[in-house]
């Protein structure tokens, strides 16, 4: 029992190890340039559709680009087996899966160069022309996810087969030239994401409720930006700048602190679930083609109130509110939805919280480029355990008692 799940373990790790060879190649190929001048031809061959330009380019660029990344592969699949080799155990074999595996890859690179008939189809798969209909996935590539790497940012979204290089490398969203528009952009931690998300290479719109044209402090100089203004309960009045972006980031909230007037509970859910709700739906209105559904996202600022007291009661129902219908509207969502789920920083919002915005959002942007989903920045260690396992049994029972709609 303990050799098979020995060998199992070596097996694994040696696949892994030559899919991150491949990934790496990949991204070398795209930094050096000899290596350029064979990938250049796997970036030639498609149109935006993925299909191919010309079936002699499309041939050529497995002779020029996939038969040598495979072999590239093939010949270091066998540092697996040197480093188990030097062991006593009796499932050194098992360290030859990772060349079986590359050798499926190499078997069909040589196929899909000579031409043979429904290679391309067995073997091609993230290259398969069509609509884009699936979001792009987490840790596997998908079309959707291989697609961002052609025609979104070249310089990112490097993964083959699993997602793990990307995420280790802070390529898995490229943020470069998207359209970004953060909500409470005159509030401290909305400052900090526009500075950040700057910074990262994105075109940022500020949404304020002020009347206050947003700027950013960019090396003791001001940096005025795209500023849109708005109100809480007129939130379709935006549309149109909404259909504009790619990322929209609804982080705008309130704390009535100890507050429990009528008043204050119309506030806190008016401010902090229904209008965060309503511009979620509206955003998500705007995602009418595949390009959409793939290239655009909304991240929603819900914090770690979700599972921890936040002392004050109104702000944690509203907050908690929030993030629910976030679970649930997840479920069925035409494009990536994330969550943020912070801990207390300081802000007018927290006097007294203990991290600075500036670190919260840099964290924020490392976290989201990884394709990190709930994005989790807090000091409360119990935060990482609690929030994951209420997300997944909150997102469970929403799954069984209720319905899609189509
Ligand atoms: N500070 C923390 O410890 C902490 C922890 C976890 C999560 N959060 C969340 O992080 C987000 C940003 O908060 P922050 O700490 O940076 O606080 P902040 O400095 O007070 O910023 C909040 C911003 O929300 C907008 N806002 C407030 N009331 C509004 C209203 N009635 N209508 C429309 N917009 C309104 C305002 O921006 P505009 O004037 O530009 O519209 C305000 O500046 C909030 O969602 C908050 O709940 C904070």
């Amino acid at each position: 029992m303990f050799d098979v799940v020995i060998g199992l373990a070596i097996a694994l790790s040696s696949v892994l190890w030559v899919e991150v060879v491949r990934d790496v190649y990949h991204a070398l190929a795209h930094v050096w340039q000899p290596l350029y001048r064979l990938h250049v031809w796997h970036h030639r061959v498609f149109r935006r559709d993925l299909s191919v330009v010309s079936d002699t380019i499309y041939r050529q660029a497995h002779w020029y680009n996939d038969v040598p990344e495979a072999l590239v592969m093939l010949a270091f699949s066998i540092v697996p087996w040197a480093i188990v080799s030097t062991g006593n155990w009796s499932t050194q074999w098992a360290a030859w899966t990772g060349s079986i595996y590359t050798g499926s890859f190499l078997l069909g690179a040589i196929a899909r160069g000579w031409g043979i008939p429904y290679a391309d189809e067995l073997t091609d798969v993230t290259h398969r022309p069509g609509e884009l209909t699936n979001l792009p996935s987490r840790w596997f590539v998908n079309r959707s996810y291989h697609w961002r790497h052609h025609f979104d940012n070249q310089e990112a979204y490097f993964s083959g087969t699993l997602t793990l290089v990307d995420k280790l490398m802070g390529t898995a969203l490229s943020l470069k030239n998207k359209r970004i528009g953060v909500t409470g952009a005159s509030g401290t931690l909305g400052r900090a994401l526009l500075t950040q998300l700057h910074k990262a290479g994105a075109k940022v719109t500020a949404f304020t409720s002020s009347s206050d044209q947003i700027s950013l402090e960019l090396a003791g100089s001001k940096l005025p930006v795209n500023t849109i203004t708005w109100t809480i309960g007129k939130e379709s009045d935006i549309l149109a700048e909404l259909e504009k972006l790619d990322i929209l980031i609804i982080n705008h909230g309130v704390n009535v602190h100890g507050a429990r007037t009528p008043e204050a509970i119309a506030l806190s859910y008016e401010v902090n679930t229904f209008s965060v709700h309503r511009l979620l739906e509206l955003f998500l209105s705007t995602i009418k083609s595949d390009r959409d559904l793939v290239r655009k996202e909304v991240w929603v600022n819900t914090s770690e109130a979700e599972v921890n007291p936040a002392f004050s009661p109104l702000y944690e129902l509203s907050k908690r509110a929030s993030g629910d219908l976030v679970t649930l509207r997840r479920l069925d969502a035409p494009c990536v939805i994330r969550k943020l789920i912070l801990g207390p920083f300081k802000s007018k919002l927290n006097p007294v919280g203990i991290m600075s915005a500036d670190w919260v959002a840099k964290q924020i942007v490392n976290l989201a480029r990884r394709d990190v989903r709930n994005i989790i920045v807090t000091i409360n260690p119990l935060t990482f355990i609690l929030f994951p396992w209420k997300e997944f049994c909150v997102a469970t029972y929403y799954r069984f008692f209720t319905k899609a709609n189509s």
